[in-house]
């Protein structure tokens, strides 16, 4: 057998650690994955020790064989990070996992750098909510619009109070933003420092949990796509991050402002794959194993839907030209990301009537 470029360990073995596995294959990349869950999508492309994050005898294991540790989830216990960055490289680092972790800290980040995001404070800090209404956001753990209540405008302290004890206490009070649309931007920086960044995507959202993004995002302008970009080298090189870096985004007018980043592959970057040269997931693979970034473009007009709780017909959703089926290997439970289907299309008006088709099979 011949010697793998390198091995790669990954804390999560979700549908992200799969894609990335899978980005690996041809790169002779073999990855090796932490994965508390029995079954999970990795699995099928990657050898998934199944263990706690903390388990110390497959922290070892990862420790001894890999040759650089990343992660699929920010949600890991930064003990243990830091406990293989004392014996590996670990990108991203165990200090922005930290930052990404807690939503007061990146909040704080932003404003650092000059980034423009929502109103925001600690809930116990407020005398009265917001007066475009208050989303009180667990500061950590929360996902797909879990783990955050929203109050109506100038909620008082005590509704305040009562939606942080609900999420037991650690929260961030942030004010309503009556954004225009949401978008995100994509970055890879390697460990020379050089980024290579995707264009500002348009995300659509429904009860908190991204069902479409959209690619490039329609009309955006020269100055917002600049802007875009510059916002996430800005904050991939204040992290000295290595690797790939999501930023969600509020547009409101012409102005941008940040919601959350993400040091990891991204639902939003998953058009990637079909839709530009170089996907996210071997971005971030070169990215943290040392080799030089891939093109991001040409770029395809794209879009990406995703399957939420219940499985299409295969051979329904690829009759629609230029479709692309990703199944995660997951149980159908309701609002649980399962799968997604990338369209492309050889200008956006193609790209939009072969969504809308997608969209109606995929509801
Ligand atoms: N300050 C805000 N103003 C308006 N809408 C918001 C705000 N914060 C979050 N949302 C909405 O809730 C969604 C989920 O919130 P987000 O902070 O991104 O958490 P998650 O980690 O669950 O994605 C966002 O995509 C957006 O639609
Ligand atoms: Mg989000």
């Amino acid at each position: 057998m011949t010697e793998p470029t390198a091995t790669v360990g990954i804390l999560g073995g979700g549908q992200l650690g799969r894609m990335l596995a899978l980005a690996g294959v041809p790169l002779g990349i073999r990855c090796v994955v932490i994965e508390p869950t029995p079954g999970a999508p990795a699995g099928a492309v990657a050898e998934v020790l199944t263990a706690s994050y903390d388990d110390q005898r497959a922290l070892e294991q990862l420790a001894r064989r890999c040759d650089v540790v990343t992660i699929e989830v920010e949600h890991v216990p930064i003990d243990s990070l830091a406990w293989l960055a004392a014996r590996v490289p670990v990108h991203p680092s165990p200090e922005v996992v930290a930052v990404a972790q807690d939503r007061l800290a990146e909040k704080r980040r932003f404003v650092a750098l000059g980034i423009e995001t929502a109103p925001f404070a600690a809930p116990e800090e407020l005398d009265a909510g917001y007066e475009a209404g208050t989303i009180v956001k667990r500061r950590t753990g929360g996902f797909d619009g879990r783990g955050q209540a929203r109050l109506g405008p100038h909620a008082s302290r005590s509704a305040l109070a009562a939606a942080a004890t609900s999420f037991g206490g650690r929260c961030v009070a942030e004010g309503v933003v009556s954004f225009d649309r949401e978008l995100s931007v994509v970055a890879a920086r390697g460990l020379d420092g050089t980024a290579a960044c995707y264009p500002l995507v348009e995300n659509r959202h429904r009860d908190g949990i991204l069902r479409e993004t959209v690619a490039p995002a329609p009309d955006a302008s020269a100055s917002m796509l600049a802007e875009g970009a510059a916002m996430v080298c800005r904050l991939a090189d204040d992290l000295d991050l290595v690797g790939v870096l999501a930023l969600e985004l509020f547009q409101v007018g012409e102005r941008l402002m940040a919601n959350e980043l993400a040091p990891r592959v991204h639902n939003s970057g998953h058009w990637t794959i079909e839709g530009a040269a170089t996907s996210q997931f071997e971005q971030h693979l070169r990215a943290v194993t040392g080799l030089p970034l891939g093109e991001v473009g040409p770029i395809w007009p794209s879009a990406m839907v995703n399957v939420i709780g219940v499985e299409p017909e295969p051979a329904r959703a690829l009759s629609v030209p230029g479709a692309h089926l990703h199944r995660y290997g997951k149980a159908a439970r309701p609002d649980r990301k399962i799968g997604h289907v990338t369209v492309t299309g050889r200008d956006e008006r193609e790209r939009d009537e072969r969504l809308a088709a997608v969209r109606a099979i995929i509801g």
